[in-house]
């Protein structure tokens, strides 16, 4: 039977519910895609939780990442055909065995990916890429620092800052943590749950510090972050999972010339250009196996509550996928 994931309000776990659904007809631009996986990811939360804007006035079907197989294919829509294998990263209806998504937004995977793979990477390992080219481009020899090095973006960074020639300082929290990060293209890892880590990131570096850092645990690191920079270094401050900085000012990067981006996935995302491009870069590396899809926990779609009960509560490392 066809169900989701939904929730009728913000708020925590308990708010989420198994809805029985009609797979939809497609409408102009649009294709019906049969899951396979659907991935989990920290804006779920966001959003779940109210922390992002709540975008409906009825039941709202979380996740914004997914793969499986086209069903039926709406009027207006060129390139892909019913059994085609596609994946897409697009807010919200994801956590679903069938929904439609604008056909702009979709690409086809190469036989190089499995489902599972595509639904691990496909919002982690697009946000790694842009991160990694287009918010703050890393050079060989060049050393950055990536905060939640064992997360689901942390892993893919990781393995992408090395394979470009950089050296990743990351934090993590826990030796397990940091023993992964280190497997996955990190040089350095440092505990920031029991170290200090701009002291740290300051001794890796002769008390230089980096040319760049990217943030996306927010209120507990932000300003550490800044603090690691060099001369004309740049914050990118992508996410807030310990909470939105709420004391940041301009004249925090006076002291030092610095660089300050605020990118969201979705706008990049928006030019199929982009799309194809950076897709066509995250599936090349995966199946060049200079990227490799960390699954660190598969549960049945059903289970989509436990699955944000472990990531909230920092348990999960590299990514989450949901088979409906
Ligand atoms: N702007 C964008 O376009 C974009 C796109 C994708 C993701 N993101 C952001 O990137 C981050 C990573 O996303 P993800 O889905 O891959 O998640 P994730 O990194 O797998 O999970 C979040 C990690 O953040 C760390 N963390 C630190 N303080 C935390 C706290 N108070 N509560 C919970 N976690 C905390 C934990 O790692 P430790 O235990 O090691 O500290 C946790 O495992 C999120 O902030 C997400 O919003 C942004």
């Amino acid at each position: 039977m066809a169900y989701a994931i939904a929730a009728g309000e913000p708020g925590g776990t308990e708010f989420l519910k198994r809805i029985g659904i009609t797979p939809p007809t497609p409408g102009p631009g649009e294709v019906l895609v049969r899951q396979t996986a659907v991935g989990v990811n920290f804006i779920d939360v966001y959003i779940r939780t109210g922390a992002y804007p709540w975008p409906v006035d009825k039941d709202l079907i979380l996740g914004c990442e997914g793969a499986g197989v086209v069903e039926a294919v709406g009027p207006e829509v060129e390139g892909f055909s019913m059994g085609d294998r596609v994946a897409y990263t697009v807010p919200n209806g994801a956590y679903a065995t069938h929904r439609t998504v604008p056909a702009k937004m979709l690409v086809h995977l190469p036989d190089g990916v499995s489902d599972e793979e595509a639904a691990g990477a496909m919002l982690k390992g697009l946000t790694a890429y842009y991160l990694l080219h287009d918010s703050y481009r890393v050079k060989p020899d060049e050393t950055v620092l990536f905060h939640a090095a064992a997360g689901g973006v942390g892993l893919l960074a990781g393995q992408w800052m090395a394979a470009m020639g950089a050296r990743a300082i990351g934090t993590a929290g826990g030796a397990a943590k940091g023993r992964l990060a280190l497997a996955n293209g990190y040089a350095e890892v440092i505990d920031y749950r029991s170290e200090d880590f701009v002291a740290r990131v300051k001794d890796l570096t002769g008390g230089t510090g980096v040319a760049a850092v990217y943030d996306s645990v927010g209120k507990d690191t932000v300003a550490g972050s800044l603090d690691c920079l060099t001369t004309f270094g740049t914050l990118v401050s992508f996410g807030q999972s310990s909470g939105a900085p709420d004391d940041f000012r301009i004249a925090h990067l006076a002291r030092g010339s610095l660089r300050l981006q605020r990118p969201t996935l979705f706008h990049y995302a928006a030019s199929r250009d982009w799309l194809e491009t950076a897709s066509a870069a995250l599936f090349g590396a995966i199946a060049d196996g200079i990227l490799k899809i960390n699954i660190g926990a598969r549960r049945p779609l059903a289970e989509a509550a436990a699955a944000h009960d472990d990531l909230e509560d920092r348990k999960t490392t590299g990514s989450t996928v949901l088979i409906p």
